[in-house]
């Protein structure tokens, strides 16, 4: 029998809270007994996708590595949680149609409230020129059409978020047992044993 993997992919620009969601939700997953992998996009272009740029073609480049590693592991029966920009709906759409078990979630916060967060101080160098290809400035951000969940995250707190997807994966039955009035914070500290957050990644 096909182990029951599975792939949340989330999209949405640069601060909209994707590596947020992603480290709130996997300590959930983990506490559910599941095998849980992310997959963060400013870790991964420090290595798989290391000397790639932002170019259409180097998005492109990168979403399919991290679409075909996510692959491997999700049907191995890990849940994978992808948190890339991912900005073009084609390619993503590419990722969906290869992946069993694919969730798509939209992270969308508007790029003002992206802008003003600015948490990496990428924003005001983008519109100081320091950066091209900005998404959202000088490079496109394509939204999802039909998006499986979509997080507002200008308006939702991270717990209403995280209680999104994983209702959704309670629909799918990859988590069962899912009380969606169980804190994510509270059970997130409790269940956070063994998984390397991004920033942790990065310095390993
Ligand atoms: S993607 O477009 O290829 O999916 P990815 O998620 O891997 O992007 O990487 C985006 C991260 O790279 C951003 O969070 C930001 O930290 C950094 N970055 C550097 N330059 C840019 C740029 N021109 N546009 C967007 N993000 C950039």
């Amino acid at each position: 029998m096909r182990p029951n993997g599975a792939v949340i992919w989330l999209t949405g620009l640069s601060g909209a809270g994707k590596t947020t969601i992603s480290e709130a939700l996997a300590p959930l997953l983990l506490a559910q007994q599941l095998n849980v992998e992310l997959l963060d996009g400013d870790v991964i272009r420090t290595n798989l996708s290391k000397g790639l740029g932002y170019t259409k073609e180097d998005r492109d480049t990168n979403v399919r590595r991290v679409g075909f590693v996510a692959n491997l592991l999700s049907r191995n029966g890990v849940i994978v949680i992808v948190a890339t920009i991912s900005p073009y709906r084609s390619v993503r759409d590419d990722m969906k149609a290869m992946i069993h078990n694919f969730l798509e979630v939209y992270v969308n916060a508007p790029f003002t409230v992206c802008e003003t967060r600015d948490v990496k101080g990428l924003y005001a160098a983008a519109r100081l020129g320091k950066i091209k290809e900005f998404t959202g400035l000088d490079a496109p951000y394509e939204p999802p059409l039909n998006p499986d969940v979509t997080c507002f995250t200008d308006r939702e707190t991270v717990e209403e978020s995280v209680a999104k997807i994983m209702d959704a994966l309670a629909r799918r039955n990859v988590v069962q047992g899912w009380k969606p009035d169980a804190s994510p914070r509270q059970s997130a500290r409790k269940h956070s044993g063994g998984f390397l957050s991004p920033r942790q990644q990065k310095v390993s």
